[in-house]
C-alpha cells in the first residue's frame, strides 16, 4: 500500500510514516492531511481509545463530504482511510519517521511526551510539535536530540487553513528545517519560519486581539455579538474574535495568553479576568457546548 499510494516530492522520501499524538481537533486534522494529501501511513496516538474513534468518527465525515463534493472519489477515501491506524500507546509511534505532537497546551505535558519520545523513536526521527507559543527550545531540552526538535504549528481547521508556522528552536539544525518545510509543502501548505519567540507571529497578534475582545465583553463597551459583527462586517475577517476564541477553545486562548504574559513579563499580554472566569466555570467554548456562546 505505502508504495502505491506514495507520490510526493522526494524531498521527503526518507519520511515512510507520521506518527501524531493526540486525536484532538489539531491531531485529527493534521492526520487527516498527511493521509489524505501526502498518502503517507499515519499513527495516530491518544492515551483514550474513545477519542481516537471519535477523531475516526470526524475524519469518515470529512471523508464522506470530499467524496460527496466529488473533490476525492471513493477509491481515494478508502486508501484515506486504511493509511491512519490508532493506537493508545506511545511505542506505537515507534516505528514513525516523523512525530507531530498534537497534545494540550501545557509544557509539562509536553515536556513528558518529548522525554518518552526520545526514548521510543529511531535516533533519526524528527519530532515535531504543533504547540501554539510554548518554546519550541525548552521542550527540545527534555530530549537528547534537540537539533531534531522542531515546531509546525498548524492552525484550526487544519484541512480547511493554508499556513503552517515553522520554527525552529535554538539547537534546530537547518537539515531538520528543510525537512519540515517540505513535508508541510507536501501537505499541500505555505510555510512561514518563525524565530522561538512566544506566540511565535500568529499568536503573538491573535491572541492580544482576542483577549482585547474579552476585556471590551468584560466591561460591557458593547454586547458579544455587537463585538462580533463590527469586526466581522467592519474589517473582513470569516468569524469575529469571539465567535474565533470559542471555535479555538477558551482554555487554549488562555494557555497562550498566559505563556505570553509569563514569558514577556509585558502587562500588554494580561489575561483578560472574563475569559479566565469563563474556563474556570468549564466553559471552553464550541468543543464544551459553550463558550461566550450556546451551541
Ligand atoms: N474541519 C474540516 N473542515 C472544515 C471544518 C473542520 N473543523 N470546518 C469547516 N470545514 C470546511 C467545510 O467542510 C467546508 O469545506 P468545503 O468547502 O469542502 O465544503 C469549508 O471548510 C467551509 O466551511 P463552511 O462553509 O461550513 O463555513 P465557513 O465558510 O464559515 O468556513 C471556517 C468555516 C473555514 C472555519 C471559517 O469560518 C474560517 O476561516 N474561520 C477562521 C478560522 C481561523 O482563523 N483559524 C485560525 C485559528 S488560530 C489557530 O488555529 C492557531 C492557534 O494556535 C490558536
Amino acid at each position: 500500500l505505502k508504495t502505491q499510494v506514495r507520490g510526493i516530492s522526494s524531498a521527503i522520501d526518507n519520511i515512510k510514516s507520521v506518527g501524531i499524538i493526540g486525536s484532538g481537533q489539531m491531531g485529527l486534522g493534521i492526520a487527516y492531511v498527511a493521509a489524505n494529501v501526502t498518502r503517507l501511513p499515519v499513527v495516530l496516538m491518544d492515551v483514550n481509545q474513545a477519542q481516537n474513534e471519535k477523531g475516526l468518527q470526524f475524519m469518515d465525515k470529512l471523508l464522506a463530504k470530499d467524496v460527496a463534493k466529488n473533490k476525492i472519489t471513493a477509491e481515494h477515501a478508502k486508501i484515506t482511510r486504511e493509511l491512519v491506524s490508532t493506537t493508545t500507546q506511545m511505542s506505537g509511534l515507534s516505528d514513525a519517521d516523523f512525530v507531530i505532537e498534537a497534545a494540550s497546551e501545557n509544557l509539562n505535558i509536553k515536556t513528558a511526551i518529548f522525554r518518552d519520545l526520545d526514548q521510543i523513536c529511531k535516533p533519526d526521527s524528527i519530532l515535531a510539535t504543533n504547540t501554539s507559543s510554548i518554546s519550541i527550545t525548552k521542550i527540545a531540552a527534555a530530549t537528547k536530540r534537540a537539533e531534531q526538535v522542531i515546531g509546525m504549528h498548524f492552525m484550526n481547521p487544519v484541512p480547511v487553513m493554508k499556513l503552517v508556522e515553522i520554527i525552529p528552536g535554538l539547537a534546530t539544525s537547518d537539515a531538520v528545517l528543510e525537512q519540515t518545510r517540505s513535508l508541510a509543502t507536501a501537505m499541500g501548505k505555505t510555510c512561514t519560519v518563525v524565530q522561538d519567540i512566544p506566540g511565535f507571529v500568529a499568536n503573538r497578534l491573535l491572541m492580544p486581539y482576542i483577549n482585547e475582545a474579552f476585556m471590551l465583553l468584560e466591561c460591557g463597551a458593547a454586547s458579544a455579538e455587537d463585538i462580533d459583527t463590527t469586526m466581522k462586517l467592519g474589517t473582513n475577517m470569516p468569524m469575529g474574535p469571539l465567535t474565533l476564541a470559542d471555535f479555538i477553545g477558551l482554555d487554549t486562548c488562555l494557555a497562550i495568553t498566559k505563556v505570553l504574559y509569563e514569558n514577556t513579563g509585558d502587562s500588554k499580554y494580561r489575561s483578560s479576568v472574563l475569559l479566565q472566569k469563563y474556563v474556570d466555570a468549564g466553559w471552553m467554548g464550541k468543543k464544551s457546548g459553550k463558550g461566550v456562546y450556546s451551541y
